[in-house]
């Protein structure tokens, strides 16, 4: 696969509005308020036993805190109070379990926080038991078992113990390796640490190893950033993402210990990212999109190759094909074609759970002008391309009429070659890969004007409609 990315400052610029990072559609911002969990009890009683499941599990605890720092976590040196935590979520797996008809394979299972690896082995061994008792997991080589690390939440011990789990792959936090910068985000992590951690996960059998970064920032420029590339791409991570420091200080208290002054400029985070795409894709990584990069042999990319790439709650994957079940605070589920979150507020997560309720406290059931434009959106972020005569097959609809004014409103974009439209569909050029989110914001029938920044799926849905709060972050 060669790479062919187009970095056109000017032509980014223009393009850079804000948009969701359709993790789902319609977003999480859509999502309704609801009272009962009884939708969601009807879906896990009703759904299909065939269909495999993806776990995922939050655990939301850290010991320290990370200035920049968006996720749903709970900062504390007590580690006592993963216990009660523990508990809950046993209860709330058991619940949810009992409900499920027949023996459904789980054929995916990610532990993200928070930081996963705050639990002591005695804990993770205890929580995987428990998991192992109430669902059949898959044994085949394509199951995906996954882990959030934190390279400085580790013991000697942890590594082979998730390894022995039943884990498979993992993903570890560095966002930057300067020290100046580390200092400013309160992470100290010194690069023998990182360099360490990833030799073991290797030598352990872990795939598909990613590592997250972040630009934007304090005290980045693209000096620092470049030489925090160069030993990352030493360290040959087979995936990584590097994320757009979404700066919501107004939202997330930590981050107001971060000067705005000594934030990058737009114009040099633009740099910075530019650089990055072009030095990624010199040393042999695939874009997959939305800030995602991975080895041309690794199983994402080649998904991407062959047309079975799939994009939900968590990023881009491999096993889309599955119900995903979401378990903890915060957590988001995705059972059949509805799409429900539990509640971010650990008092009335624990408050339902105690009292025997799911904390589910909004969803949304998808229609299907929902589904239709779902599958555009993921075609587009997967795959770079929407075929009319697939789109017609799987709905029952002439896609061109059904689209004809968003077809029409693709022009700006076809006259900037950003995409062509032809008789067999929507083709988005290599110019137009880094901002193919606007042309997925055309065919989203909710996107009403006060469009604001936010960083995450799960950050979305907390935001309150009502306010002006920003909501959506910017393509680049
Ligand atoms: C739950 S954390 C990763 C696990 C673990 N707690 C750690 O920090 O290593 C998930 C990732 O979100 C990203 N992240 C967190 N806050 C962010 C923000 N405000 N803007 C952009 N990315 C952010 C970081 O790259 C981080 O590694
Ligand atoms: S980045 Fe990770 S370790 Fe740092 S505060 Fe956030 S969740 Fe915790």
């Amino acid at each position: 696969m060669t790479e062919k990315l187009h970095w056109d400052p000017d032509l980014i610029q223009r393009y850079n509005r804000s948009g969701p990072r359709y993790t789902s559609y319609p977003t999480a911002v859509e999502f309704n308020v609801v009272e009962s969990d009884q939708v969601e009890r009807d879906l896990l009683s009703k759904r299909d036993p065939s269909t495999p499941l993806s776990l995922y599990l939050h655990i939301p605890f850290c010991a320290h805190v990370c200035y920049y720092c968006g996720c749903n976590k709970i900062v504390t040196k007590d580690r006592e109070k993963s216990e009660p935590y523990l508990d809950l979520l046993k209860s709330e797996i058991d619940r949810k379990a009992e409900l499920l008809e027949g023996h459904p394979i789980v054929e995916q299972m990610h532990w993200g926080g928070g930081t996963p690896t705050f639990l002591s082995d005695d804990q993770m061994i205890d929580l995987m038991d428990h998991l192992r008792k109430r669902f059949n997991f898959s044994t085949a080589n394509s199951a995906d078992y996954s882990i959030e690390i934190d390279p400085r939440e580790i013991r000697p011990t942890t590594l082979k113990l998730l390894r022995k789990l039943g884990f498979n792959r993992t993903s570890f936090g560095v966002q930057d390796l300067n020290e100046k910068v580390q200092q400013a985000v309160n992470r100290i992590q010194p690069e023998s640490m990182i360099r360490d951690v990833m030799i073991e996960a290797r030598e352990l059998g872990f795939r598909s190893i990613n590592i997250d970064l972040i630009y934007g920032l304090p005290h980045q420029n693209q000096q620092t950033f470049a030489e925090t590339l160069d030993v990352i791409i030493d360290m040959s991570p087979d995936r990584l993402s590097i994320f757009n420091y979404a700066h919501l200080p107004e939202r997330f208290k930590p981050q107001r210990r971060i000067k705005e002054e000594d934030l990058p400029s737009p114009e040099e985070k633009l740099a910075i990212l530019g650089n990055c795409i072009t030095k990624l894709t010199e040393v042999g990584y695939h874009y997959v999109g939305m800030d995602h990069f991975a080895k041309t042999d690794d199983e994402l990319s080649r998904a991407q190759a062959n047309k079975e790439l799939h994009r939900n709650f968590q990023g881009y994957t491999t096993h889309g094909d599955c119900d995903l079940i979401g378990f903890g605070v915060s957590s988001i589920s995705q059972i059949s074609d509805c799409y429900l979150q539990n509640s971010p507020d650990i008092n009335i997560y624990e408050e339902a759970v105690t009292n025997n309720r799911f904390p589910v406290v909004k969803l949304i059931e998808t229609n299907t002008d929902d589904l239709i434009r779902r599958h555009v959106i993921m075609e587009l972020l997967c795959h770079d391309q929407m075929i009319f005569s697939e789109l017609d097959q799987a709905f029952n609809i002439d896609s061109r009429d059904y689209f004809s004014e968003e077809l029409s409103k693709l022009s700006p974009m076809i006259e900037d070659e950003l995409l062509e439209v032809n008789e067999n569909g929507i083709h988005i050029t290599d110019k137009g890969r880094l901002l193919v989110r606007n042309a997925c914001m055309v065919f989203d029938r909710y996107l009403h004007a006060n469009i604001i920044q936010s960083y995450s799926s799960s950050a979305d849905a907390s935001a309150n409609k009502e306010t002006n709060r920003p909501r959506f972050s910017k393509a680049i």
